[in-house]
């Protein structure tokens, strides 16, 4: 792609200009548009750039493997890992309201990364994975009356102590451009094409409070169901596609024996930009599949139902 390869050439002479001899740290994600940025001014300035990846229990399976495979082997960029699970976990004991969640999640995020970040010394550069969406959502949503139905946007989150400049190459580009310039940067398709995944992961599809046991739980179902996905060419015409873990237990019988266990609630839907979704329209004999799965082969759930809730009403998240 002949713009994307020019817009790359442009936006690394940009970030070389911006750092000059200076040291970046880059919070990672997971996700498509922090790896892009990070992979981008490692590009541009070599190891002058640090990413930080901070794993906080709330990530799918095989999640951080993949992350740390992507960075160390496949670019060989220096990647700090943090295993914080413990200290999220803690701290979203017994919550149960999303909000709070949110909140929770979003700050303890900020101070495990702020921690690492002193470890790594004197940095001048704060690199993140801005999109333009992201920068006009904000400004919307503090200059007007609209209402914060979720407080997701992740834009001008910075606590005071953190006085580090920015570091956005991504500032002006839309979700696809992020994509092209992946691909442009060597991603392979799998990661680039990944469906969005949000900051508070699994935490936001467990409702109700969070434990290590559903996690584990949500997590086997979630794998098998994108398993079936992918396996029936789906995955691409698909928004986001993902499990809940409904904290409810209803009763049912597994070979000679009632069990009591819990409800595990499949989501797709099809979007343009995650603003308005319409759910997926699965075939039946897709769906009794997944569910069969996800019943014989994960403890804990004996029950598997469909949301077909479109956005609006629904929200694509079940919280
Ligand atoms: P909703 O559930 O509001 O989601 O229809 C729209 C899109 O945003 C994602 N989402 C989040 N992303 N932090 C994030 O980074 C969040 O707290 C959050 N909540 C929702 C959601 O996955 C969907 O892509």
């Amino acid at each position: 792609d002949w713009t994307m390869a020019h817009f790359k050439d442009v936006e690394i002479a940009k970030i070389r200009d911006q750092v000059g001899g200076g040291k970046v740290i880059c919070g990672l994600s997971g996700g498509v548009d922090s790896s892009v940025a990070a992979i981008l001014i490692h590009e541009a300035i070599g190891d002058q750039l640090a990413c930080i990846f901070v794993d906080h229990g709330l990530l799918r399976q095989d999640e951080r493997a993949q992350v740390e495979n992507l960075f160390r082997e496949t670019y060989n960029i220096p990647l700090v890992v943090v295993d914080a699970s413990e200290r999220f976990l803690a701290a979203l004991k017994d919550i149960d309201d999303p909000e709070q969640k949110r909140k929770i999640i979003g700050k303890l995020f900020i101070d495990v990364f702020d921690e690492e970040a002193k470890k790594l010394g004197e940095v001048d550069f704060l690199a993140q994975g801005t999109l333009y969406p992201d920068v006009i959502e904000s400004v919307s949503f503090s200059g007007g009356p609209s209402v914060t139905i979720k407080s997701h946007h992740n834009v001008g989150g910075l606590p005071e102590r953190m006085r580090m400049k920015l570091v956005e190459p991504l500032r002006e580009l839309f979700k696809d451009e992020v994509r092209a310039l992946g691909r442009e940067l060597g991603l392979p398709d799998a990661f680039v094409d990944r469906h969005p995944f949000p900051g508070p992961g699994l935490a936001i599809r467990i409702p109700g409070a969070v434990s290590e046991d559903k996690l584990a739980i949500l997590r086997q179902a979630d794998a098998i169901y994108l398993d079936e996905i992918r396996a029936a060419g789906l995955y691409d015409t698909i928004w986001q596609a993902f499990a809940v873990l409904l904290p409810v237990r209803t009763v049912g019988v597994m070979g000679d024996a009632r069990t009591y266990d819990y409800v595990c609630a499949l989501r797709a839907v099809t979007s343009t930009d995650g603003m308005t979704a319409d759910y997926y329209d699965f075939s039946h004999d897709f769906l009794g599949r997944a569910a069969r799965r996800i019943i014989n082969e994960v403890r804990g759930i004996n029950r598997v139902v469909y949301d077909i809730t479109s956005k609006p009403p629904g929200t694509i998240e079940w919280e």
